[in-house]
């Protein structure tokens, strides 16, 4: 049935470009956070002059552009699953409510993406706006206003941070449905403390790997 469904299969193609787009995005942030921030410890001005224009610009291109695809295709799949019905068209669907209101799959997506367009908006409007600064600044051997990569990696972290609940949200709509405060309280903490624990597990400088 699923070979021939228009929706299905739609719905798959958008599934797979948001998930490719995610890891893209979310891989980018933790290299800046769990290596890229370490390692920048352990070399002096002159080689990041050379290397670090080089290979941010390079990371933060496949970082924002990721971080625009995962929005995208995510709001997409939401008016698709959650806010169309191929009967009777735009509005609400089953999955977002019923006769009791609306569904546990709904209140874990909205939390998901409440965290994940946070995520979306620190990197659009905060962290690459300032990287656009800090990077000519480094290439021509100038000190950045310090203000700058202070707010950058700010923003950098509490993505991080955000990144773990997201994912639970993410996941627990479609495979985990059922929701009261308790999981969801219980899923925030997991996932701000898996993320804790890779930033205490990360290899810091001086230290061998
Ligand atoms: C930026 C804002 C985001 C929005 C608006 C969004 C939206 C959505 C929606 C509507 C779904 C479908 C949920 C369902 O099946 O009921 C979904 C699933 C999913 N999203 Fe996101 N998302 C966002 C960010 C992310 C990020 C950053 C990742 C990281 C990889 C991610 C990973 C996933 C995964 C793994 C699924 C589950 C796919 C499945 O089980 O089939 N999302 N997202």
């Amino acid at each position: 049935m699923a070979l021939s469904d228009l929706f299905t299969n739609v719905q798959l193609l958008l599934r797979w470009v948001h998930v490719f787009a995610g890891i893209v995005w979310i891989g980018h942030l933790y290299f800046f956070n769990f290596v890229n921030i370490p390692f920048q410890g352990t070399i002096g001005p002159d080689v990041k002059r050379v290397v670090n224009p080089q290979i941010m610009s390079r990371a933060l291109w496949w970082f924002r552009w990721g971080a625009m695809i995962t929005f995208v295709a995510g709001l997409l799949l939401f008016t698709q699953l959650y806010m169309y019905d191929p009967v009777s068209g735009f509005g609400p669907s089953l999955a977002f409510s019923g006769e009791d209101g609306i569904t546990g799959r709904a209140v874990w997506i909205l939390m998901g993406m409440v965290f994940g367009t946070i995520m979306w908006f620190n990197v659009w409007f905060i962290i690459w706006p300032a990287q656009q600064k800090i990077l000519p600044a480094v290439r021509d051997g100038v000190a950045p206003d310090p203000a700058l990569p202070k707010r950058a990696a700010m923003a950098s972290r509490v993505n991080t941070y955000l990144s773990g609940p997201m994912l639970f949200g993410m996941l627990a709509a479609n495979h985990y449905g059922a929701v009261n405060f308790l999981t969801a309280v219980v899923a925030v903490a997991l996932g701000l403390l898996a993320i804790w624990w890779s930033y205490k597990s990360a290899p810091q400088v001086g230290k061998s790997v």
